[in-house]
């Protein structure tokens, strides 16, 4: 069977990541989480004092960048863990305060290029799912199955709101859905890579579907794609 790239693009907290793991796992092939590797990338300015509730200095962190290397790991329970740099940061990264500043140093285009080259580098032997905004757009324009995801802000704010009270934390949803609002506008109209579905993405609204529903899509646009196109 032909090994195909699947680029999953969306909307924050519309299950992006649970519908790439669940379709990776479906196909055998990696799972990247590009919004992890913002994410690191975003604790790491924020531990050095690069990036403050107002400010991003941004002349060390592109002096930086080049030295920062992101992996995923599985742990004992095989729950894939981002590592920064040797380092499991996956807690420290699922925090909202980590969250904001990924949307807000991920506007950057020296981190964008950086982490853009990496996530080249992770396909480059297919057999991948990557999740983000920019993957069927700018990282992988080549992937042979491209889905863009959406839910409704109300619904994606629940999501998170239970995601987070998983981990421990205690959120506001009045705090959890401004922001989503405020991500989904800084996303959407930043100058470089905004988040915009590619002409050929399938959309899906998952918003009043189950997630069986959703993988049984999933594994349907998977079979067409790596039985019918046969090289
Ligand atoms: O998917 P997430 O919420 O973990 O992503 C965190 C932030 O990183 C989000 O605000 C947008 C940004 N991001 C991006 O710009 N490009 C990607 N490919 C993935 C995430």
């Amino acid at each position: 069977m032909k090994k195909i790239i699947v680029a999953i693009d969306g909307f924050s907290s519309c299950g992006k990541s649970t519908m790439a793991k669940d379709l990776a796992r479906y196909a055998g092939y990696v799972y990247v989480d590009t919004g992890a590797m913002y994410r690191a990338v975003a604790l790491l300015a924020i531990e050095n004092g690069w990036l403050t509730e107002d400010y991003i200095d941004e002349e060390n962190l592109q002096k930086n960048i080049s030295q920062i290397k992101i992996f995923f790991k599985n742990n004992a329970a095989g729950v894939q863990e981002t590592y920064l740099n040797g380092r499991n940061v996956e807690r420290e990264i699922r925090t909202l305060k980590v969250a904001n500043g990924a949307s807000r140093i991920s506007a950057l285009g020296f981190v964008r290029h950086q982490m853009v080259s990496q996530q080249q580098l992770m396909g480059a032997e297919k057999g991948i799912v990557m999740d983000g905004r920019d993957i069927g757009t700018v990282v992988f324009p080549q992937a042979e199955l491209k889905i863009f995801v959406t839910a409704r802000a109300e619904v994606r704010a629940m999501r998170r709101m239970k995601e987070l009270q998983q981990k421990g934390q205690k959120p506001v949803f009045e705090q959890v859905f401004a922001n989503i609002k405020e991500r989904d506008l800084r996303d959407t109209t930043r100058t470089e890579s905004p988040l915009k579905q590619a002409d050929d993405a399938i959309l899906i609204d998952n918003s009043d579907i189950t997630r069986a529903e959703q993988q049984k899509i999933l594994e349907k646009l998977f079979k067409e794609r790596t039985e019918l196109d046969i090289q």
